[in-house]
């Protein structure tokens, strides 16, 4: 079955059960701050499975686009994937357990449908803790429908819970429905829901009965919603018998494609390759759903821009690894295209956009690269000193940190050299630089936390204009004494005696504007603290600071020493608005400011 008609199946079956078709939404969440993607069906129906009345109704179905990055590292095995679709439906309170596993049943198992037998299907449903009891309800349920005991797994939170999508939000345990990949048992507690490879996951049904708040309450909710969630390519991948989605009719082009472009790469023959070759499928899929969707960012040093760039980059550098010379990115994300527009046509509304930022992208890393490359081949006659043939960690830290070059290249350089670097230490600068950001970027590529989201950045960029022209316009003594940033806000304490005046305030808002208008470039240097002061950078008094610390400047505005991350250039930010001006506490201003 091709993924075209298990779509249409799906939203077909799910109308026939008085589902009404909704339209799939962008990538990037509206009403939840806290992640950088959507990473579910059910993500933009917060609100309603919150008690919010849905316009078209209490049944709903749809597929929707999804990123998780969460699994960015086992990308390249046969099963993971950074981007896929998933088909979804919904009661909002509306049926409940019943009727939700009797409809999945039906799905899987009827003819019309998709017909898989009743053998092949496993299922886990949650065990029980101390807040919510055992579901004996689903067990029973799919007991009566023909699933033997033996196929039925109780499994605790960990596996069996589904949400909240974020940080807060609607949550409930699940019940699961895994395919039997055909391969003998790991061993005698080998059932559906071990991780071993022979139970693949295919749908989800999620009992929505809490919504999690800020504060970690789980909240009864008033009315009782399903949430389903059934991935596409896993699907299709057990309905061809198919053993990877990397096999199926997904995959195929986009993998031909990279083959034809690095020339002697086939893929199959070789399990290093291959796990280049989906890696790259994989990250280009993604990088032209996030470049294609109406609400795209481009690759940035923050937020879902970030990840973006993470994805290109490590795309161009498995492209190395397979001999490719030429631009890779963009013939690939033609392919892509080509393929998806019937479900997505933002995807050819906003094609020219794709292209050329892949494009871009792609080419300044390749400047990175070689500019790394140069940097070794200075370093090498000293290096090659060394009389066990180590590079240090710190070195290869700091061509990581300061060129963007990253650690597996400069392996690969020494490799050739018959040098080794000293991973260990590379892994602790690097922590400690994580430590020293505390937004740490690998950090903020795994899970998006609030902070980490595009506006935060821009308002964290606007806090060091502020702090710059405060000092300018009230003198060195306007020290900052803390600051707090949300998406839709920032505010920013400084030592300063007494109340603004208007003209002051004007003046330190013109002076920003002025920044950001000039579109400063926004550049990061790392250097010891004394090195950092001597270049006239200002620190946080009385913060603690590693002995190397990241310095942000901002063209040739602001010197911060700053764990970032902040944009690429000002220009990125709009326009700046104080609100308000007040005092927070003895000697100490507060200014709250928007941009807009
Ligand atoms: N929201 C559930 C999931 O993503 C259905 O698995």
């Amino acid at each position: 079955m091709k993924v075209d008609e298990l779509r249409s199946k799906y939203i077909e079956f799910f109308k026939c059960k008085d589902h009404v078709q909704i339209q799939g939404k962008s990538l990037f969440p509206d009403n939840d701050p806290t992640v950088l993607f959507t990473t579910a069906g059910m993500h933009p129906l917060v609100p309603y499975l919150l008690g919010e009345a849905h316009p078209e109704g209490r049944r709903l179905t749809d597929y929707q686009k999804c990123i998780r990055t969460g699994d960015i590292d086992a990308v390249g095995d046969p099963g993971h994937l950074t981007f896929f679709e998933m088909l979804g439906n919904w009661s909002l309170g509306d049926y409940f357990k019943e009727e939700a596993i009797a409809m999945s049943f039906e799905f899987l198992t009827a003819p019309q449908w998709l017909g898989l037998p009743l053998e092949k299907i496993g299922v886990t449903v949650f065990e029980g803790d101390a807040a919510v009891p055992r579901d004996e309800e689903s067990a029973a349920i799919w007991k009566r429908l023909g699933i033997p005991a033996d196929r039925i797994s109780f499994r605790p939170r960990a596996d069996n819970w589904w949400g909240p999508a974020g940080l807060s939000g609607p949550c409930g345990p699940d019940t699961e429905m895994f395919i039997d990949m055909g391969q003998n048992p790991c061993g005698p507690n080998c059932a559906p829901g071990c991780s071993c490879g022979k139970w693949l996951e295919i749908w989800n049904d999620v009992f929505m009965q809490y919504n999690k708040t800020p504060d970690g309450v789980y909240e009864p909710l008033a009315r009782k919603c399903v949430d389903t969630g059934m991935g596409i390519e896993r699907t299709v991948t057990i309905l061809n018998g198919k053993k990877s989605v990397y096999d199926t009719e997904v995959f195929e082009p986009i993998i031909r494609g990279i083959e034809a472009i690095s020339g002697a790469c086939r893929y199959g023959e070789d399990p290093e390759k291959d796990r280049s070759l989906r890696i790259i499928a994989d990250h280009i899929r993604a990088g032209t759903f996030i470049l294609g969707d109406p609400k795209a960012v481009s690759p940035s040093n923050g937020g879902a821009g970030y990840v973006l760039r993470r994805l290109i980059r490590r795309a161009v550098r498995h492209g190395r690894k397979l001999g490719v010379s030429g631009t890779l990115l963009s013939p690939i994300a033609r392919i892509i295209i080509a393929q998806m527009q019937g479900a997505y046509p933002e995807l050819t509304e906003n094609a020219s956009r794709i292209l050329i930022d892949l494009d871009q992208e792609e080419r300044k890393f390749m400047e990175t690269l070689q500019k790394g490359e140069q940097e070794f081949e200075k370093l090498l006659p000293n290096l090659l000193k060394d009389p066990g043939k180590i590079i240090s960690g710190r070195l290869a830290f700091k061509l990581y940190d300061t060129y963007g070059f990253p650690i597996e290249l400069t392996e690969e350089l020494a490799m050739e050299q018959g040098m080794t670097v000293n991973r260990l230490e590379f892994e602790e600068a690097f922590k400690k630089h994580q430590d020293l950001s505390r937004a740490g970027s690998e950090q903020l590529f795994k899970g998006g936390l609030a902070d980490q989201g595009e506006r935060s950045v821009k308002y964290h960029t606007a806090t060091h204009l502020l702090h710059k022209a405060l000092r300018m316009v009230l003198g060195d003594h306007a020290a900052q004494k803390g600051s707090n940033i949300t998406a839709d806000r920032m505010r920013f304490d400084f030592s300063h005696p007494a109340p603004m005046t208007e003209e002051e305030i004007n003046l330190v808002q013109a002076i920003v504007n002025e920044q950001i208008q000039r579109d400063l470039p926004v550049s990061l240097e790392i250097m010891s603290l004394e090195d950092a002061k001597a270049a006239g950078a200002i620190a946080l008094f009385g913060e603690k600071y590693e002995s190397q610390v990241k310095v942000y400047s901002i063209g040739d505005f602001s010197k911060e020493v700053c764990g970032g991350p902040h944009v690429e250039r000002t220009g990125d930010l709009g326009i700046f608005s104080i609100q308000k001006e007040q005092s927070s506490s003895a000697g100490i201003r507060r200014i709250r400011a928007v941009l807009k």
